[in-house]
């Protein structure tokens, strides 16, 4: 039902986080491929998340006499191996049927964790059930009904996930136009691993909620009044200014996630990497601050931290990873990053991530 998934093909091997990318999307059905990989619009946005990377220099030091370097971190006193976690990405059935659980298990293997999304394969308490460690954090869209809302919040809660993340860029689904010339739909079964036909919660409303388009917006009161109930630190979801990021902060939000859903809601806005410096210049000190879109090495890892993230989220390669060998595939990715992190901060003269400042790279004029 879920997965057109076969198994990696004989030939394929997992050498570089490109052939993972490869060897995923081969095992894929086209029609999911185009949903996995596309954008909205035009995709101006999806291009400019990987251009804008290219227009980032390394600035290296020689002879810096440090030790090998660190590349563990924390982040909401959550220990991270490397500074990057698995984004929240919904339909996972259809890249592999463990979907995040795999995630999730590969996750806690390597010592990183992730956030899973509300409307994915598997339910909340089964992610949590699979690897505690490696499915931190609960993602879910602020809309529908409160009650509803407070449902799933207290299922994180009660699962134990130790943060929420808010996906607030997310109102409307984006124009995807691959929707329209596929006439693709995206199946329930899919979606609504935490609404289950016989789950006590009012069903429909509960599919309603994964459906924004028909739900009116939410304002930063009502989401700060409401999770002022709850325990969990929560992050913002879906930033792109720092007027933003100061009013998600003023809200109560622990961090924000700098972020434009990888290119899926709208086109046209700035890339990720772009728009990081003056958020982190007004987050500072505040709160923590991730970013995501767009990261496919781990010199991005380098280059996002350097510029003032204290971890990025990734979604599609993680996607790749499952897709193209489950755990193991999401797993290798992890490690690929890890190695690449390691070799471009010796090459860089730093020892630390986490000692990582914007003297460390330049933008090309
Ligand atoms: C197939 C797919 C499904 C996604 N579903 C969700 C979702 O349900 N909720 C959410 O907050 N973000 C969702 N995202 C966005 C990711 O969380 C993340 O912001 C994005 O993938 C980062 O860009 P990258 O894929 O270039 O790493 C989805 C992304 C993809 C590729």
């Amino acid at each position: 039902m879920t997965s057109s998934h076969e198994g990696l093909a004989p030939q394929v091997r997992l050498r570089t986080l490109g052939e993972i990318e490869r060897a995923g999307l081969w095992s894929l059905d086209r029609v999911i491929t185009e949903y996995l990989q596309g954008g909205s619009g035009s995709e101006l946005t999806v291009r400019r998340n990987r251009s804008a990377f290219d227009r980032i220099r390394f600035v290296p030091r020689v002879m810096s006499g440090l030790p090998h370097p660190s590349t563990a971190t924390s982040l909401l006193g959550v220990d991270l191996r490397i500074p990057v976690m698995t984004a929240p990405f919904g339909s996972d059935g259809y890249f592999h049927p463990e979907g995040h659980r795999a995630v999730a298990r590969a996750n806690e293997r390597f010592g990183i964790c992730g956030v899973v999304p509300e409307a994915g394969t598997f339910s909340a308490e089964q992610l949590a059930t699979a690897a505690p460690k490696g499915a931190a954090f609960g993602q879910l869209h602020p809309m529908g009904t409160e009650a509803n809302f407070r449902s799933m919040v207290q299922r994180y809660v009660d699962a134990g996930y130790r943060g929420l993340v808010l996906t607030l860029d997310c109102p409307t689904p984006g124009w995807r136009e691959h929707f329209l010339l596929n006439e693709f739909r995206v199946d329930k079964r899919v979606v609504s691993g935490n609404y289950p036909p016989d789950a006590e919660i009012d069903m429909e409303q509960a599919l309603a909620r994964l459906n924004p388009a028909t739900q009116p917006a939410w304002t930063w009161d009502k989401l700060s009044e409401l999770l002022a109930d709850y325990p969990l630190p929560w992050l913002a979801k879906g930033i792109l200014t720092a007027e933003d990021a100061v009013a998600a902060l003023d809200a109560g939000a622990a961090g924000v996630i700098v972020s434009n859903h990888g290119g899926r809601q709208l086109d046209g806005v700035r890339s990720t990497i772009e728009a990081l410096e003056p958020i982190a210049a007004a987050a500072r000190g505040r709160g923590a601050i991730v970013l995501d879109s767009g990261i496919r090495r781990g010199s991005d890892v380098v280059k996002a931290v350097a510029l003032g993230a204290d971890a990025v989220l990734i979604g599609r390669l993680s996607a790749y990873g499952i897709a193209a060998a489950g755990e193991d595939g999401a797993y290798q990715v992890l490690e690929l990053l890890r190695r690449e992190i390691e070799t471009v901060l010796i090459l860089l003269g730093r020892g630390d991530i986490t000692d990582l400042d914007r003297s460390s790279v330049e933008w090309e004029s």
